[in-house]
């Protein structure tokens, strides 16, 4: 039996549709690089780290970089009682304003990391790390980027609808049109099936996850999952459609 495929098209319609497949390529690889401008800044550090995906769908908080580098016992030579006064400074509810506290006399947070931080943490300092540079903690303008916690609110419900209502049409319907592009191919019908379960189980676990992920923050790993499963599913599909189309045509 012979079924008709894409590769008995016409050279113009085989390029034709190659065309369309590197537009669909085109896409996929414009979506993934939107992804990462509209994710990567949540948390102030640059590229998408899960804490920004955690943080966009079901919220982050981390504590101040400074708590974390105390709790860590750094640095080693800090004494007991400055580091126990640290973290009580911390927990203050003004921060700000104990900073450089007269009262507090050597206690203060001032003198303490000048005492024990600046010496690396310092702009002029000649530690051969170099913190200085990249993290001085001279003056309270430098010292305030690492004593407040790092809160992402996850995007508003809204927002998501509004999301969804785009993105879900458009990729249900790009999903039917590779798949029939696939079908119109020689591959098997094991190799069409899995392609199909995969892609289409990743689109809904993705979309899925990211309510989900509201909820309980897990479902952040099943969503970054279905989308690199429905991502590179994709692909392949692509590039089965594209053997299809140049390679020869085969006995069958
Ligand atoms: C001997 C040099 C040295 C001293 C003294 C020192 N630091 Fe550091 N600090 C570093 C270096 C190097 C890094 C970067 C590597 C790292 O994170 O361990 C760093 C990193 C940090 C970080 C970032 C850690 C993170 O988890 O992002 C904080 C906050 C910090 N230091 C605070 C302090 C404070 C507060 C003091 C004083 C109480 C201090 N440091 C004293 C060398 C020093």
């Amino acid at each position: 039996m012979t079924t008709w495929r894409l590769r008995d098209l016409t050279l113009p319609g085989r390029l034709g549709v190659t065309c369309l497949l590197l537009v669909i390529a085109g896409g996929l690889w414009a979506s993934m690089e939107h992804l990462e401008d509209h994710h990567e800044n949540r948390d102030s550090k640059p590229g998408v780290s899960l804490n920004d995906l955690k943080g966009a769908y079901h919220g982050v908080w981390l504590p101040p970089a400074l708590e974390s580098a105390l709790n860590r016992n750094h640095p080693e030579s800090l004494p007991e009682a400055d580091k126990t006064n640290l973290l009580k400074w911390l927990k203050s509810k003004s921060p700000n304003e104990l900073y450089d506290e007269p009262v507090l006399g050597a206690e203060a947070p001032a003198e303490i990391l000048a005492r024990n931080c600046v010496s690396c943490h310092g702009r002029k300092s000649t530690d051969p790390s170099k913190i200085g540079e990249t993290m001085p903690l001279e003056f309270w303008d430098d010292v305030k980027k690492v004593v407040f916690p790092t809160v992402i609110d996850p995007v508003p419900t809204k927002i998501l609808v509004a999301s969804a209502h785009a993105h879900l049409l458009a990729m249900a319907t790009l999903v039917i049109a590779v798949l029939a592009l696939l079908f119109a191919s020689r591959w098997s019908a094991a190799i069409k099936g899995w392609v199909t379960f995969v892609m289409c189980v990743g689109l809904l676990g993705d979309f899925s996850a990211q309510w989900l992920a509201r909820g309980s923050v897990e479902y952040v790993y099943v969503l970054i999952a279905s989308g690199g499963l429905y991502v590179a599913s994709s692909g392949l599909a692509l590039f089965l459609v594209a053997l299809e189309l140049w390679m020869p045509r085969g006995a069958d």
